[in-house]
This record gives C-alpha cells, sequence and structure tokens, in this order.
C-alpha cells in the first residue's frame, strides 16, 4: 500500500456536465511536495484507489483541488468520486510527479486533451509565475466541455492561449503545429491515448526527449514477448520467489508478505517503481521514460516482468 495522510472534502464544485471538482483540505498534517505535473492517490475503498493530477493547492499544504471526469462505463473510480458529499474523508497517498516541468529555458508548448488539461494547468500557473515563454492548446469536442476554459481565461494569457473545438474548429493538424515552433521547443501533452498517439507520431522527428507525455490509460502496446514465469531475488535476505505467468511480481511478492508501494497496479503512477541490481527488463508500463527505462535500473513492478529468467530486485 500507500503512504497516506487524511483530508476532508470541503468543497465539490460542477464545472461542466461530467466534471466536478474536488477540494479536501489536510487533517492533521498538511499535503507537502506539491508541485505542477503531481498527482494523488485517493483511496476510494480497500481496493479502489485512482490517481489524480492535482489542478490547485494552498502554499501551506492546507488543501488541493483534483477535478474528475464521470466514465459511466469506466472502473468506478470516477463514480466513487462523484458519489463523494461534502463533509466526506478519504485517504490521499503522494503526491508523485511523474510529469515534471524539466526545460531550462526552451520555450514551452502545453496540449490538454479534455480532462488531460489538470496538470497542464497547474504547469500553466507555474509557468506563468516563473515569467517563463510558453503556450497553451486546450483540446476539446466541444465548447461546452472546456472545463477549464473560465479558469484559463482569468489567466489572461492572450496569444498564448488556443481554445480548440473540434465540432467548430476540425481537426488539429499536429505535423503542422509543431512545424510552426522553433526546433528546441519542449512539448508536454496530457490527455487520451489517441491523442497522444497522433501527437507521438507527429512528433516522430523531433529530437528525443522534448516531448513529455502524462497518461491516464495504460499503452496498448503489441507484446511480441508472451508471459512467462521467472524468479525474482530479494537482494537483502537473498529469497527467490518465482513469479508465474499470469502473475505480477507485485502480486508475488504481496503474497510472500512482503509490504511494496503500490497504487493504480497498471503502470501508470510510479509508486511501485523499484531498483533493479541485475537481470533484463520487459518494460510493460506507461510511466517511465526513455532513458529511465534504458538505464534498465528500475521498473515498475505491477506491470513490467523479465526478459532474463532473473531479476534481483534493491528490496
Ligand atoms: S502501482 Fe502504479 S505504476 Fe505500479
Amino acid at each position: 500500500m500507500i503512504d497516506t495522510v487524511r483530508g476532508r472534502l470541503v468543497k465539490k464544485e460542477p464545472l461542466s456536465s461530467d466534471i466536478c471538482s474536488f477540494t479536501f483540505e489536510s487533517i492533521g498534517s498538511g499535503f507537502t511536495g506539491l508541485e505542477a505535473g503531481s498527482h494523488v492517490d485517493v483511496v476510494l475503498g480497500p481496493e479502489l484507489i485512482r490517481n489524480y493530477s492535482v489542478w490547485e493547492w494552498g502554499e501551506g499544504g492546507d488543501y488541493l483541488s483534483v477535478a474528475v471526469k464521470r466514465e459511466d462505463d469506466g472502473r468506478g473510480g470516477s463514480i466513487a468520486m462523484h458519489e463523494l458529499a461534502v463533509g466526506a474523508e478519504v485517504k490521499l497517498g503522494g503526491p508523485r510527479n511523474n510529469f515534471p516541468i524539466v526545460s531550462d529555458s526552451q520555450p514551452i508548448v502545453l496540449i490538454g486533451g479534455g480532462i488531460g488539461i489538470t496538470p497542464i494547468y497547474a504547469m500553466a500557473c507555474a509557468l506563468q509565475q516563473a515569467g517563463r515563454d510558453f503556450e497553451v492548446y486546450y483540446l476539446v469536442r466541444s465548447h461546452e466541455m472546456a472545463a477549464f476554459d473560465p479558469m484559463f481565461k482569468k489567466l489572461e494569457l492572450g496569444d498564448c492561449y488556443h481554445l480548440h473545438c473540434d465540432d467548430t474548429d476540425g481537426f488539429v493538424d499536429f505535423g503542422d503545429l509543431i512545424g510552426a515552433h522553433p526546433a528546441e521547443t519542449h512539448y508536454y501533452v496530457c490527455g487520451p491515448e489517441a491523442l497522444l498517439e497522433i501527437i507521438r507520431k507527429a512528433s516522430a522527428d523531433h529530437e528525443r526527449g522534448t516531448v513529455f507525455f502524462e497518461r491516464f490509460s495504460p499503452v496498448n502496446e503489441e507484446r511480441s514477448n508472451p508471459n512467462s514465469a521467472f524468479e525474482v531475488i530479494i537482494h537483502s535476505s537473498q529469497e527467490i520467489i518465482r513469479v508465474m505467468e499470469d502473475q505480477s511480481i507485485l502480486s508475488a511478492l504481496r503474497d510472500r508478505g512482503y509490504t511494496v508501494d503500490f497504487s493504480c497496479s497498471n503502470g501508470l503512477c510510479g509508486s511501485c517503481i523499484t531498483d533493479v541490481l541485475e537481470g533484463e527488463i520487459d518494460h510493460r508500463d506507461s510511466v517511465l521514460d526513455d532513458e529511465e527505462r534504458d538505464s534498465g535500473d528500475c521498473m515498475c513492478i505491477c506491470v513490467s516482468r523479465a526478459i532474463s529468467g532473473r531479476l534481483v530486485l534493491d528490496l
């Protein structure tokens, strides 16, 4: 499980027909370590933990706000969130930031599709405060779905803010968009997987390490390696644990009584990232960047597996 602090829902505000903002005040110790791009785990039940990007927070960590789109056909997390009543207490884990602003002096383009705008809005606020050069593209199907448009208007970004509604503006040509910006531009993108895939293809010729993605659903990659059983060795105890074909490393460790951090179990949140001392990793997460994968020294144990027959974990 994850380390958590308790929060009380003090404000629940509809931002559109299906998106609501939830503001939690901390009970006891405050929320610490929040920055643009951070997300928190909201514990909604024993097996119901969801990760949501934080779009605003109090400087002293006394409160934080997330925005959640209700997905009636989803896995239940958004419905549980929308059913929370003001006054409800929940446990909040994190924050973690897999989507930090890492650019130094490069111009920045922020792209948010639908509810993927939540970390993008926090980044826009941080960049504006820092006096940085940036633009925002907010992509929605129609104007009624632009839940964060009023907040962006208040930032008064002028020509640097672009609201794009598919029904009135047509579809964005991301090749043109990227071509219209200087080559050294850094892009930060969050939204549905289809949007990310289009931008990934459009930016394929862009320098590696200059386009950053935040996902809220796992990447659907064709797997050339079928699942097979392998062993993990716990470095501290030298215990050998067999991970079966239909089992994750995380569940194998938990079955053997190990307490390890985890939250989404889907390769999305990064809470289960574990150092690897030996062995070749079959990365299947949506969190680690190319550099981290290439280093071969860490993995998300909830989804990733071994290519070699054995992995030595730094546990
Ligand atoms: S538990 Fe979220 S990435 Fe593994």
